[in-house]
């Protein structure tokens, strides 16, 4: 495949003090925050864990030379089973944390970088006050104090900053962490553990001559999100494990800002995927690759027996087409293109091992949903996807902190039917000026957002697209691209994936998609329709969705649901 260059100048250099030219995005929506006050320690909560998080400035080896200044998460643990947490040596990803079900965690956040921020812990099931919302931000000095139980399933989690407009860049300077959660169902299958189970965050960064981050904080980045030039994984570059002739647990998370990785192994061997965001899948599934999008996470089994020392295998990211347009490749300013086929690490096999073990039949139990326990079976609450030119819009709106539509308002303990597809914003996803955008989001909104409105309006779009020739996917080939949509609180079934489009490019993804599992995070690929089914027990207050492109949650792909 063709390899693209740049033709833009590179990214704004990051330095120390830089921090002012860093970081505005591009067309960002600027509403006024009210902030609510840091929460304090509560008496009558007994944490089975405390740990305290500090989010500071600080350097690490990253190339060979010069140390790369970060910003990260330190921690300490305060009370609880000391591998409750654990720090990645030489990386800047925060410490590994390792909880169980059922356990209350008290994580007392502290604020050492020089602008607000505010941590969410992507996947649990948390109460507002707990899910690090972006008017919870804490300045400079000042500490919020988390106190939750952990009522997830076993499963892999993922921590880092949802500060209001500065997501992407907070989380680019390293500050991201990964979580796992262990219950008695998982346990009881003894699955490869300790020393045999690696977690594996991969994420893409660049570089400037320095060893320093940099970042293109310009419109295209806004536009299409940040691609880097080389692959990390646990903040290592060119990482190697060294592994025995055995089976091992590998536990990846893609913590990119908005590259998608197709992960494959180079001999083709194929993946043996057991679980994903949601924990574990009822059975493994196999497949030839595995698309893996910022924020979700795949749990894998692989078995280097039989595999002779000194032998290696190594997981690439392979090509693919489709996923954005061509036009934003060659714009972009990656030396690594999205879709073309690059190594993300590599495993040697330096030990013998006689341990052998086999994968269990039935992973878990999955409880699904009955058609009768779904409040809105035939009106499913949209999540319309628009991207034109100065609009990243959900349901035809940019995100504002006290927006809530009527069709965001959800009974608490209801269970509701999704559909999440892409609204082509007519003129300005022709590449039409911004007005035209904005102005054809703004009327979406409203037809949208009109409840029963909904499905004579969408028909009534489609046929005007059509008719108005702009060639189907053609005229959306040129803005359309993939999106992975996240919801907060708990996860969700994907039950239906449906696909109107470029054939071609769909087959380099489509066997990719494991939607068998529970999940808090979708791609949603251009041409596709998506109908998920998620439950909004337990805690009332608002929780987000977005798209975990995190330029264009920034940009304002974000909405929040009141549940009531
Ligand atoms: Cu991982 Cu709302 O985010
Ligand atoms: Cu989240
Ligand atoms: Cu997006």
């Amino acid at each position: 495949m063709k390899r693209f260059r740049p033709l833009t100048r590179r990214g704004l250099l990051i330095g120390a003090g830089a921090a002012a030219t860093f970081g505005a995005p591009a067309f960002g929506q600027g509403h006024a925050m009210r902030r609510i006050a840091p929460n304090l320690a509560s008496d009558a909560f007994t944490p089975d864990v405390e740990l305290e998080l500090i989010c500071k400035r600080d350097e690490t080896p990253i190339l060979t030379g010069k140390p790369t200044r970060v910003w990260r998460y330190v921690g300490n643990l305060i009370k609880g089973p000391p591998n409750a947490l654990t720090a990645l040596p030489d990386a800047y990803l925060g410490p590994l944390l390792r909880f169980t079900k059922g356990q209350k965690v008290r994580i007392r956040l502290r604020n050492e970088l020089p602008e607000e921020t505010i941590t969410h812990w992507h996947g649990l099931h948390v109460p507002m006050l707990m899910d690090g919302h972006p008017t919870a931000a804490i300045d400079p000095g000042e500490t919020y104090v988390y106190e939750f139980e952990i009522r997830n399933r076993a499963g892999m989690y993922f921590y880092h900053p949802h500060t209001h407009e500065k997501t992407a860049t907070q989380v680019y300077r390293g500050l991201a962490g990964a979580i796992i959660v262990e219950d008695a169902e998982e346990r009881a299958l003894g699955l490869p553990s300790g020393e045999f189970e690696i977690p594996l965050v991969i994420q893409d960064r660049s570089f400037d001559d320095d060893n320093q981050l940099a970042y293109g904080g310009d419109m295209h980045t806004s536009m299409f999100g940040f691609y880097g030039d080389r692959v990390l994984v646990n903040g290592r570059s060119d990482f190697t494990l060294d592994v025995a002739s055995r089976a091992y647990r590998l536990r990846l998370l893609n913590g990119s800002n908005a590259r998608i990785y197709k992960l494959c192994w180079d001999d083709r061997t194929p993946l043996t995927v057991i679980g994903v965001d949601g924990g574990l899948l009822e059975k493994a599934e196999t497949r030839p690759y595995v698309m893996l999008a910022p924020a979700e996470r795949l749990d894998l089994i692989v078995d280097f027996s039989g595999r002779p020392q000194g032998s290696k295998l190594t997981m690439l990211s392979g090509e693919f087409y489709g996923l954005i347009p061509p036009m934003a490749q060659r714009m972009m300013g990656s030396d690594l293109a999205m879709g073309e086929e690059f190594p993300l690490f590599t495993a040697r096999v330096t030990k013998a091992s006689n341990d052998s073990w086999k994968l269990p039949e039935k992973l878990s139990t999955i409880r699904r949903f009955r058609k009768d326990e779904i409040a809105n079976l035939d009106d499913p609450m949209p999540i319309a996807i628009t991207m034109a030119h100065m609009a990243m819009f959900l349901n035809g709106r940019p995100y504002g902190h006290d927006d809530i539509q009527p069709r965001e308002r959800i009974p608490v303990d209801t269970t509701q039917l999704i559909e999440i597809f892409h609204e082509h914003g007519g003129m300005g996803g022709m590449g039409m000026g911004g007005m035209g955008g904005m102005g054809m989001g703004g009327m979406q909104g409203r037809g949208m957002m009109g409840g029963g409105m909904m499905r004579g309006r969408m028909g009534m779009g489609g046929m005007g697209r059509g008719g108005m020739g702009m060639g189907g996917m053609g005229g959306m080939g040129m803005m359309s691209m993939a999106h992975p949509i996240h919801l907060h609180g708990q996860p969700f079934e994907i039950i239906e994936r449906r696909f109107e489009g470029d054939e071609d490019a769909y087959a380099s993804v489509r066997d990719g998609f494991i939607d068998s599992g529970l999940k808090d995070t979708v791609l949603v690929t251009p041409g596709e329709r998506l109908r998920i089914i998620k439950p909004f027990g337990d805690f009332k207050g608002r929780f987000m969705y977005h798209c975990h492109n995190l330029e264009h949650e920034d940009a304002g792909m974000m909405r929040e649901f009141s549940v009531e």
